[in-house]
């Protein structure tokens, strides 16, 4: 390793207001045969931030997500992570290998273990950061099973935070729609991410659900967390987002802060037949998959 590279593990005091991102996603192209899923894709998250990628069915939000944490391989294209600091390549990484960087995500289609409870749903999460205990817990000494309490103890306190701590014991596969998408999020949370990715989490939910959602999101955000949202229902995200990027056809249509995007010729255009969607007027009146 070279002095130079030596000096740049050392992040500098950043002056109030400076550009300090989180995310660097530069011309991610992902191609599935002769369909472009995403089409030079770019977007910056400033560290802190929340941050929506909304767009029509089939636009490529999830594809997206997918390039970011290892599921899909683009053909083209970089998102660095903490480009200030380090930075780290996220395309090219594994699954697992991105989860330990300190990015969790949520999924479109909940995958949580229906038979396990909500605890252990979140204690899974949990463990994973604290796999060297694990381990040590082959010889259980005093100091192992404080560890597994503190164990069991965050994850009470992440199922409250996220408004189930009465849900603990009950099979994750029991709960209703919307407290199974929060529960997702509490295991994310549980891998003490510094970036966490939202694929549609108030998908299903009753109009109370979204008004907790958007609660919770800035919870989270007010801890430091950075977030990566889709969302469909536009006055979700203008409540939580300060910035929004739009796709179509897997392309960035408009970025920008929600009131000058709602009003972008070409976002309303991409929602036409839609409308209502775009304007935030009616619930996810969504076609489709
Ligand atoms: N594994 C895959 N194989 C083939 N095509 C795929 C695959 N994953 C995504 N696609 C295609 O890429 C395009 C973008 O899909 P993606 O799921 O990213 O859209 P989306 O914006 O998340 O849509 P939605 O709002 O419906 O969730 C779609 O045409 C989809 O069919
Ligand atoms: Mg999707």
């Amino acid at each position: 390793m070279s002095a130079l590279s030596g000096a740049e593990l050392i992040p500098g005091p950043r002056p109030p207001g400076a550009d300090d991102p989180i995310l660097d996603v530069r011309e991610v192209t992902l191609r599935f045969g002769g369909l472009t899923s995403l089409d030079a894709v770019s977007l910056r998250q400033e560290r802190g931030s929340v941050l929506a990628v909304i767009g029509p069915n089939g636009a490529g939000k999830t594809s997206l997500f997918n390039c970011l944490t290892g599921a899909y391989r683009p053909q083209r294209g970089s998102a660095r992570f903490r480009p200030g600091d380090t930075g780290v390549e996220l395309v090219g990484r594994s699954p697992h290998r991105v989860a330990r960087l300190g990015i969790a995500r949520t999924f479109q289609n909940i995958r949580l273990f229906p038979d396990m409870s909500a605890l252990e749903n979140v204690q899974v999460g949990v463990e994973m950061r604290a796999r060297a205990g694990a381990l040590r817990g082959l010889v259980p000494t005093r100091a192992v099973r404080r560890e597994e309490r503190e164990v069991v103890d965050r994850c009470h306190h992440l199922l409250d935070f996220v408004g189930l701590r009465e849900r603990a014991g009950w099979p994750a596969g029991s709960l209703p729609y919307g407290e199974q998408r929060r529960l997702e999020i509490a295991r994310a949370l549980g891998t003490r991410p510094s970036l966490l990715l939202l694929d549609e989490p108030a998908a299903g939910a009753t109009a109370a659900e979204r008004r907790d959602l958007v609660a919770l999101i800035r919870a989270i955000a007010a801890q430091g967390v950075s977030v990566l949202l889709i969302e469909h229902d536009i006055r979700l995200v203008a409540a939580v987002a300060r910035s929004i990027v739009v796709l179509n056809f897997g392309r960035v249509i408009a970025t920008g802060p929600p009131d000058q995007v709602r009003s972008d010729p070409a976002v309303i255009e991409a929602y036409l037949g839609d409308t209502d969607d775009a304007r935030g007027d009616t619930e996810d009146e969504r076609s489709g998959s």
